[in-house]
């Protein structure tokens, strides 16, 4: 899928996406969300970019769970900024999260400037993965920590397997139902299909110039927690 198409399905599927992810993924989500922002420094303030923020799940994570953090998350279809200004108005009353129109690939934050990124279900819808890794790179600051959350396979084959048969058969029909697509959740099968292994996305992390690169296997491995920090 070209850019605006991501666009405007994300446009499209905005009002009901927080609704249709704790359907379809049995609010399994969340719990991943939790680790990721659990996985930020605790013991000082910290400035983190989460890219690709949507309806700013993750961003509002990152402060309940780091409440000296903050957050500008960034993302590029307006009606799913739309939906997360409308939660901040509700659940951020303290301004600690504030949202930005941004693309993955062209950041509009200053070089050396944040001390952590996240990117949360993001990362497998930008074609151009290299110029975003470089762009994480800019902006974190020396020691800064890139965390990118993703789908991935499961190692176990029987695991593997049964998560094929959700992604593949279960998945697309029910999800495009929910959605009132006709390709919205055809598009996520195929683009996790389209996604790099877990060590060939470690490569590519490595290749944008991070050190410590690893990556935290979540529920078997159905997703996955890929590090890396800008070396000081
Ligand atoms: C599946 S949603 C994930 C939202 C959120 N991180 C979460 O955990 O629910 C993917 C988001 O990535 C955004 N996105 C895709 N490509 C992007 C890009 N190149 N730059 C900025 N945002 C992008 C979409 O607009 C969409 O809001």
């Amino acid at each position: 899928m070209r850019d605006f198409e991501v666009r405007r399905m994300f446009d499209t599927i905005a009002g009901g996406y927080d609704m249709q992810n704790s359907v379809l993924s049995l609010r399994i989500d969340v719990l991943w969300r939790k680790r990721l922002a659990r996985m930020l420094p605790a013991d000082r303030p910290i400035t983190v970019a989460d890219v690709a923020a949507g309806t700013a799940e993750v961003s509002l994570e990152i402060v309940r769970q780091r409440p000296l953090s903050r957050v500008v998350g960034i993302d590029f279809t307006p009606a799913m900024l739309r939906v997360g200004h409308a939660k901040l108005a509700r659940r951020e009353p303290r301004g600690r999260v504030r949202l930005a129109a941004g693309d993955a690939r062209r950041l509009p934050l200053r070089d050396a400037s944040v001390d952590a990124v996240t990117i949360a279900f993001g990362i497998r819808n930008v074609q151009e993965r290299a110029a975003a890794l470089g762009e994480f790179f800019r902006v974190l600051k020396p020691g800064g920590r890139l965390l990118v959350l993703e789908f991935s396979l499961p190692d176990n084959a029987l695991l593997r397997g049964l998560y094929r048969f959700y992604f593949d058969r279960v998945l697309p029909p029910f999800g495009n139902w929910l959605s009132r697509t006709d390709y919205a959740y055809s598009y996520l099968m195929e683009s996790v299909h389209a996604f790099p292994d877990h060590q060939t996305f470690a490569a590519e992390i490595r290749d944008a110039g991070f050190a410590d690169v690893d990556q935290t296997p979540l529920t078997g491995g159905i997703a996955r927690i890929h590090s890396g920090v800008r070396p000081a």
